[in-house]
């Protein structure tokens, strides 16, 4: 699909890796809803991004706030073609406590919830939508979603995360057979250690050890490098149904 002029949501769009997308789509022309929740600055930041853009709320878990945030997506410009879905978080979890008490069932079902029904919930109601409208060269839209490289190689209190992200990526093949009908792609992204907000808090010494466990090149990823790749899961119709590993050949260890 040609980015110039073309309509993505983007959730989770106010911070990291979904800014950094919302901000090369609209230096690309095209036109950008951020859905994410009340409490992110994402109204400062489309006020920032210019009249391209537009910020609405919407809980990617939650059927109404998210399905009306996309109906906004859809109702700029010549309708929605693209989601970027980036909303998810981690919280840490142990199998037992230190104390030998099991680890949190609540604690698990929250990012479950948030990560893999998140994404189930953005596939079926993005692809709603686009799905409506008339095929362009052969495609309606396309999707690309967000995993990590914890589905393949989780760390030591990420069993919940872990687990949620290989759900991603387990989604991605069937989705993308599944929408093929509809002439919609979609794709996965696993980063790797990225230098998103949460990261920057981290004093430089950590952050400087954390780049330096990653072979080539030996630093955190940059949040435009997940702008690029996913921009380019927007653009190349033949790249569908895959899980690209975006690490710079990290293989994380146990903990
Ligand atoms: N940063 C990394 O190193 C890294 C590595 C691997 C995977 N990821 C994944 O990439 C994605 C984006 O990560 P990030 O680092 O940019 O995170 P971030 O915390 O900077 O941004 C996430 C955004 O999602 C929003 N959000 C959270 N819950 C939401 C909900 N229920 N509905 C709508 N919006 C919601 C938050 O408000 C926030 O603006 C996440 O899925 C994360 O798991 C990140």
């Amino acid at each position: 699909m040609k980015l110039e002029g073309l309509t993505t949501a983007i959730t989770g769009g106010a911070s990291g890796l979904g800014l950094a997308t919302a901000r090369r789509l609209i230096k690309e022309g095209g036109y950008v809803t951020i859905i994410d929740l009340p409490s992110s600055p994402g109204a400062e930041i489309a006020a920032e991004l210019g009249e391209r853009a537009q910020f609405v709320t919407g809980d990617v878990t939650d059927e109404a706030s998210f399905a009306a945030a996309l109906d906004a997506a859809d109702a700029q410009a010549d309708g929605l073609r693209g989601l970027v879905h980036c909303a998810g978080a981690g919280r840490k979890l142990r199998i037992l406590n230190k104390d030998g008490s099991p680890g949190s069932l609540e604690d698990f079902e929250f990012v479950i919830r948030l990560n893999l029904t998140g994404s189930f919930n953005a596939l079926r109601l993005g692809a709603a939508r686009i799905a409506r409208h008339e095929a362009v060269d052969g495609e309606k839209g396309a999707i690309v979603m967000t995993a990590s490289v914890a589905a393949f190689e989780g760390q030591i209190g990420q069993i919940n995360y872990s687990a949620s992200k290989g759900g991603v990526v387990g989604m991605t093949i069937v989705a993308a057979r599944d929408l093929a009908s509809q002439n919609i792609r979609v794709n996965t992204i696993a980063p790797g250690i990225m230098d998103t907000p949460l990261l920057a808090k981290l004093p430089d010494n950590v952050r400087e050890s954390l780049g330096a466990s990653v072979p080539h090149p030996h630093r955190l990823g940059n949040t435009d490098e997940y702008a690029m790749l996913a921009t380019q899961m927007l653009e190349n119709g033949y790249l569908n149904g895959e899980t690209v590993r975006l690490d710079g050949a990290i293989r994380m260890a146990p903990r």
